[in-house]
């Protein structure tokens, strides 16, 4: 740089000492590609939790302002900032913690390019005690930034909301997307519950106009998924001692969530969402279709999900840039990841179909379910009973641990019986029935279901073993009376 022809020095007039048109990249950085207001908002509840903000208040509100009335604050309870940190935060690269590996900041572009991402001004006040400082930035004021004069003033102690903290607050949101502000906060509080639910689920308090924000868990565990396998780890080269990839994989019960309605079924996610979840230190980036190799997703792949957390000293290999928005993993990454993880999409993949194979013959498990609960009151004690209650028992199919034709379980007092479809019994005589077309087929696989059944009764009652064999008998008898 700095020569015309080579070795002449250019001349005064021809040199330039501005290396940012500051109006045109305001607005140029506006569309730094953010995908949506939450995600925005997301860049400055980063911030808040990386000052140990324990509560963060979202508000969307609308002003007065004709043109764009909606503006939103975030206010959290964290340790507040100094006068230089304030002076650096709307700075573009200014950070109190450039190029840090610790947890969500690292390039100090966070704040200023999200906020700017949806509004025409952003103000940011912080206090400490009662000294309150703000600095604002304006897109529409001649005077845009006053970073270099700061206002402070001092408040009457009991008028702070909280010890130390920092509020933002977007005024003349011109690009949230949405019509109306209550569409805006809803999407707001599901994708945050996406982003954080970690950290929700570790005790941080966000609520977006004073609705607390609940966990949307990805794995789905709470809910009634399962684990699949144990969890991966990867070590991998980095600066310094490098990082850690994990992994973990969950299937969702096919078997008792593939009766519900469509309603229910979105409302879990089934099947819109994308069944691989990409956390940065424990804070959700992307969700997508990653390290699949050569497999297509199916609409089988969305019955199970996968949870993938990667330290920011790996963000390199995942190609993350400053928006944190989404991954673009370098090659050798993916030569390290794919192997194992296409293979375990694809025994999901094959796991997944088997259990709608099974959903196909599951009706007359439901007619042996309800004709058992309708003998439980009057079997004796002995086998009707447990800690004193009527026994509360369900009957499923699957593949189980165990050879034997059933095996049961116990939760809550709940004893559910599976039916063993390996086994011979279930396997040539129920299931070819079941998959018939004809009703007494179907009803016969009820009536072989509870032959089964009547011996899980026993072996699971409090009958004298010397009994058992005519036990059986008439429990047989008895069910197959009341079976339909
Ligand atoms: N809520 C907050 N509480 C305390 N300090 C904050 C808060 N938000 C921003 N900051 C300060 O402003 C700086 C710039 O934030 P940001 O632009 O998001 O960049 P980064 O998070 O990458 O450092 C941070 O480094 C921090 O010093
Ligand atoms: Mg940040």
């Amino acid at each position: 740089m700095g020569s015309k022809k080579s070795g002449q020095p250019l001349r005064q007039s021809e040199q330039t000492s501005v290396l940012v048109d500051e109006r045109n990249f305001l607005e140029a950085i506006r569309d730094a590609g953010y995908r949506n207001a939450a995600v925005t908002i997301a860049e400055l509840v980063d911030n808040a939790i990386e000052a140990d903000a324990t509560t963060v208040k979202i508000e969307v509100t609308s002003d007065g302002d004709l043109k764009f009335p909606v503006q939103i604050s975030v206010i959290d309870d964290g340790r507040g900032m100094s006068l230089k940190e304030l002076q650096l935060a709307l700075v573009f690269g200014g950070s109190s913690r450039f190029g840090s590996r610790d947890l969500f900041g690292r390039f100090g572009m966070g704040l200023p390019s999200a906020s700017l991402n949806l509004a025409r001004d952003i103000e940011v006040m912080s206090w400490r005690g009662s000294l309150i400082r703000t600095v604002r930035l304006s897109l529409d004021d001649r005077n845009r930034f006053n970073g270099h004069s700061i206002r402070s003033r001092r408040l009457i102690r009991d008028r702070m909301p909280t010890p130390s903290g920092t509020k933002v607050l977007l005024r003349s949101c011109d690009r949230h997307g949405y019509e109306r502000p209550g569409w805006l906060s809803r999407s707001i509080t599901t994708e945050l519950g996406r982003i954080f639910r970690r950290q929700l689920e570790s005790g941080l308090h966000i609520s977006v106009n004073g609705n607390k924000i609940p966990v949307m868990e990805h794995l789905l565990l709470k809910a009634g998924a399962a684990l699949y396998g144990d969890m991966l780890r990867y070590q991998i080269d980095g600066p310094g001692r490098g990082g850690q990839v994990r992994v973990q994989f969950s299937e969702l019960p096919v078997l008792r969530w593939s009766t519900m309605s469509s309603s229910e079924k979105a409302a879990m996610g089934i099947p819109s969402t994308k069944p691989i979840s990409i956390l940065r230190a424990g804070r959700e980036i992307d969700r997508g279709w990653w390290f699949m190799g050569s497999k297509r997703r199916e609409n089988y792949d969305s019955w199970w999900r996968c949870e993938l957390d990667f330290d920011p000293i790996l963000d390199e290999w995942f190609g993350v840039s400053y928006t944190k928005q989404g991954i673009q993993p370098v090659q050798a990454l993916k030569d390290l990841l794919t192997p194992d993880l296409e293979t375990i999409a694809r025994s999901m993949n094959s796991r997944v179909r088997s259990q709608f194979d099974l959903v196909k013959i599951a009706d007359p498990i439901q007619v042996a379910e309800r004709t058992v609960q309708a003998v439980i009151p009057v079997l004796p004690d002995a086998l009707g009973c447990r800690g004193g209650r009527k026994r509360d028992i369900r009957v499923a199919l699957g593949e189980t641990k165990s050879p034997a034709v059933f095996e049961v379980r116990t939760s809550r007092s709940v004893e559910t019986v599976t039916l063993n479809i390996c086994h011979p019994l279930i396997r040539d005589l129920y299931a070819p029935l079941a998959s018939s077309d004809l009703t007494t087929s179907k009803s016969a696989a009820a009536r072989v279901a509870l032959v089964a059944l009547a011996g899980a009764l026993i072996d699971t009652g409090a009958w004298p073993v010397a009994g058992r064999a005519q036990a059986w008998s008439d429990v047989v008898a008895t069910l197959l009376e009341r079976c339909p």
